[in-house]
């Protein structure tokens, strides 16, 4: 990793965890996050909506970042059941994920989606977090590049630049699975968005663009993966509900 990207490691909480497991989750990294001088690192957590005041209460004035793992793509109006990215930023939000892939398959959602509500996070003055990757399928098919290529171009929202747009690569074959991408897969991959970044974007702000690694990440696999060059830290599941693991995966960035 070049020193000019800084590290951003984002725990995606998903559907896990009650009030007692937030407090404890948010407040235990916000104690370790304003024992450092310095961070080298940006850490952002994600919880389930309702979550989210109580999370950015523990985490204030720790530098720790509140995101939310979804959004609509308007302000407000008559849309029974979403969230308003509005509401999100006023609730002290940074950061959306936008497209992760249970929203793509459990919600049917397409790259055409994703980016309306990457603009709708960025408009209301958050970041957006892209997902993209493939599956086992996909891959096995020698279709990896292809597909990532057009969730990327399909999910990038308009004006993105390295300020408003983290890309999250996360193969589906690696949530949740334990089978984490081997690093010369993951940095085959990660040279290719950034290749296509540079493209879009120009090659200079192509190359300040965060690209998040996620599948499995864990302790033991972090370093390897965070000191590859085109991987700029980690979106994280299962291993970001544990402090100690959470917190050991963000110290792996140094
Ligand atoms: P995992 O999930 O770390 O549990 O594999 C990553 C993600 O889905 O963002």
């Amino acid at each position: 990793m070049t020193v000019s990207r800084r590290p951003m490691i984002a725990g995606n909480w998903k559907m896990n965890g009650l009030k007692v497991d937030a407090r404890k989750l948010a407040s235990g990294l916000a104690r370790r996050m304003k024992k450092l001088k310095k961070p080298v690192f940006d850490m952002v957590i994600c919880p389930q909506f309702p979550l989210i005041g109580l999370a950015a209460d523990a985490v204030k004035g720790s530098g720790v970042k509140i995101g939310a793992q979804d959004c609509h793509f308007n302000t407000a109006g008559a849309h029974t059941g979403d969230i308003s990215p509005d509401l999100l930023k006023n609730m002290d939000c940074k950061y959306v994920i936008v497209g992760h892939s249970e929203r793509r398959s459990d919600h049917g959602e397409k790259d055409a989606d994703v980016k309306i509500k990457a603009e709708a996070a960025i408009t209301s003055g958050m970041g957006a977090i892209v997902c993209i990757g493939e599956t086992l399928k996909q891959r096995d098919a020698k279709r990896t590049m292809s597909v990532v290529r057009k969730q990327l171009l399909g999910s990038l929202p308009e004006g993105a630049n390295a300020k408003n747009t983290v890309i999250a690569y996360e193969p589906v074959w690696a949530i949740g699975t334990g089978k984490v991408a081997t690093p010369a897969q993951a940095q085959e991959v990660h040279a290719v968005i950034r290749q296509e970044l540079g493209k879009v974007l120009g090659e200079k702000e192509g190359n300040k663009v965060r690209i998040l690694y996620g599948g499995s990440m864990k302790p033991g696999n972090a370093k390897e993966l965070m000191a590859l060059p085109d991987v700029d830290g980690g979106l994280i599941g299962g291993a970001s509900l544990n402090v100690v693991d959470f917190w050991a995966i963000a110290e792996a960035t140094e």
